[in-house]
């Protein structure tokens, strides 16, 4: 087993063009010592995929969606296509974020068959699971990312997945669970991965933390079992942030 850590920034609906710069700045700061131990990307809005590629992949950086619809093509305005997201640069898409669950009803089978579309496009979906704040008080917190888990990955995924364990309640909020809740989620979600994908499959799947990821934090949540990388929000905007949680892995 040798899963090379992932650290993907989310930028949400963050960035116009000159926060191309805060790419350029990363790519700098990939070294050759850093690429060998972490795998960077940036999901930058769509509008900026494009514009971003050049300088993201000299950079030796990747680049991801936030979302995508499960058909190649067609009649649905204001949408994008995994195959639209892959013929623009990105290797990577989100999906299944709890602000798209919560900002647009999207129900684990959604998340599912667009991870399907976005396999089929030949993007690495980054699936999110993770429980609210109310769901975590009445001790419900493994039994909603298990069934997240059971229900938003397609079981017979033909390419890379990515998990992403976010805790609503963390995101944005400064907050974090403590290591030991980590861990057993995170261990918890590698077993529930495992009874989806069957095979060994889920020793290849990068389980990655995310709520709250700062330079203080990143190193001490690297050391925890099972946590393959960061997705990181705010924190991922800057250069100088960005790059200080991937030097602690
Ligand atoms: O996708 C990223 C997460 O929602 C975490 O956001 O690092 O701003 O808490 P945050």
């Amino acid at each position: 087993m040798d899963r090379c850590p992932l650290v993907a920034g989310n930028w949400k609906m963050n960035g116009l063009i000159a926060s191309l710069a805060e790419i350029a700045a990363m790519g700098t700061a990939y070294d050759l010592a850093l690429k060998k131990k972490v795998e960077l990307i940036i999901c930058p809005p769509a509008t900026l995929i494009g514009l971003a590629l050049d300088v993201a992949m000299l950079n030796g950086i990747g680049l991801g969606g936030q979302d995508c619809h499960a058909a190649e093509s067609g009649a649905h305005t204001g949408d994008i296509s995994a195959e639209m997201l892959k013929d623009a640069g990105a290797t990577y898409v989100i999906l299944g974020h709890s602000e798209r669950r919560a900002d647009h009803g999207e129900t684990d089978n959604i998340v599912r068959v667009k991870a399907t579309a976005a396999l089929r496009a030949g993007l690495k979906p980054i699936i999110c699971v993770g429980e609210t704040r109310h769901e975590r008080e009445a001790g419900e917190a493994l039994s909603v990312v298990g069934r997240q888990i059971e229900a938003s990955l397609p079981g017979d995924a033909p390419g890379t997945i990515v998990v992403a364990y976010e805790p609503v309640w963390a995101i944005g909020t400064g907050l974090t669970p403590t290591l030991e809740d980590v861990a057993q989620m995170h261990a918890f979600a590698r077993e529930r991965i495992e009874a989806r994908l069957g095979g060994g499959k889920s020793e290849d799947v990068r389980i990655l933390y995310g709520g709250s990821v700062k330079p203080a934090n990143a190193r001490e949540l690297m050391h925890v079992p099972n946590v393959d990388g960061a997705l990181v929000g705010g924190a991922s905007l800057t250069a100088r942030d960005f790059m200080a949680i991937a030097e602690a892995y």
